[in-house]
């Protein structure tokens, strides 16, 4: 098991100053996380480390806005998953996973490509007081799954495929994503649209906080 001061070791092998520290979410404040230290030197990075943050992509150190939308959406409307399991693909900090574990889903699923998103997300579940089972692989899940919770992977085009993969999974898919303009994939359709922040702050532009909610059933 990676505990938390691994994953911070991890961290300062990429920028030595930087630090996690456990944030509380300002829209969803029952949920604390260990996120990237919110005065970090955003705009001071040397080269290097700027080079060594593209070769080794920190999605865990952040809270996504899509993420803490979801979150926030979950917590406000537990019934979409209250008693339900729930798989959160590309969980990253497993925000979403930790909100579908608090508002009363019966088994939680957490998946990543990245191990150390994975070890994050297993830290924060512990954080928070929940139980999120951990996996690398999205194909080697096994059972029935009600709901496959999504925020922030369509950044990568890559992705897009999957939008039918999960369709063919489960009865239910939500999606938040403040990525893509026009998203027309049927049966995905809008349910809601609400502004969110990355956490730590990534001044990003306005477009990247205008998160939707899609919803294919
Ligand atoms: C921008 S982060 C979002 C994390 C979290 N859902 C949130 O909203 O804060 C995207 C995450 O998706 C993961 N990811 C991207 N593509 C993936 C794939 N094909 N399979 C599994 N995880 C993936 C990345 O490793 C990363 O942790």
């Amino acid at each position: 098991m990676i505990e938390a001061h691994s994953l911070q070791e991890h961290l300062q092998g990429i920028i030595p100053c930087a630090r996690l520290e456990e944030t509380r979410l300002p829209e969803c404040p029952a949920i604390r996380l260990l996120l990237l230290n919110a005065d970090y030197p955003q705009h001071s990075l040397e080269p290097q480390a700027v080079q060594r943050v593209m070769d080794n992509p920190l999605y865990w150190v952040f809270c996504w806005a899509s993420g803490q939308v979801l979150a926030q959406f979950l917590l406000r409307n537990p019934h979409w998953v209250a008693g339900k399991r729930v798989l959160d693909f590309g969980c990253g900090s497993g925000v979403v996973a930790v909100a579908a574990a608090l508002a009363g889903a019966a088994e939680v699923v957490a998946c990543d490509i990245d191990p150390l998103a994975r070890a994050a997300a297993g830290v924060n579940a512990r954080l928070n007081g929940v139980t999120v089972q951990i996996v690398a692989d999205f194909a080697a899940i096994e059972g029935q799954i009600d709901l496959i919770i999504v925020a922030d992977v369509l950044y990568d085009r890559a992705n897009f495929p999957w939008l039918q993969r999960f369709t063919r999974r489960a009865g239910r898919v939500l999606i938040a994503d403040s990525r893509v303009k026009d998203f027309h994939h049927p049966p995905y359709r809008q349910i809601e649209r609400r502004s969110g922040s990355t956490v730590p702050d990534l001044d990003e532009s306005a477009e990247f906080r205008d998160v939707r909610i899609y919803l294919a059933e």
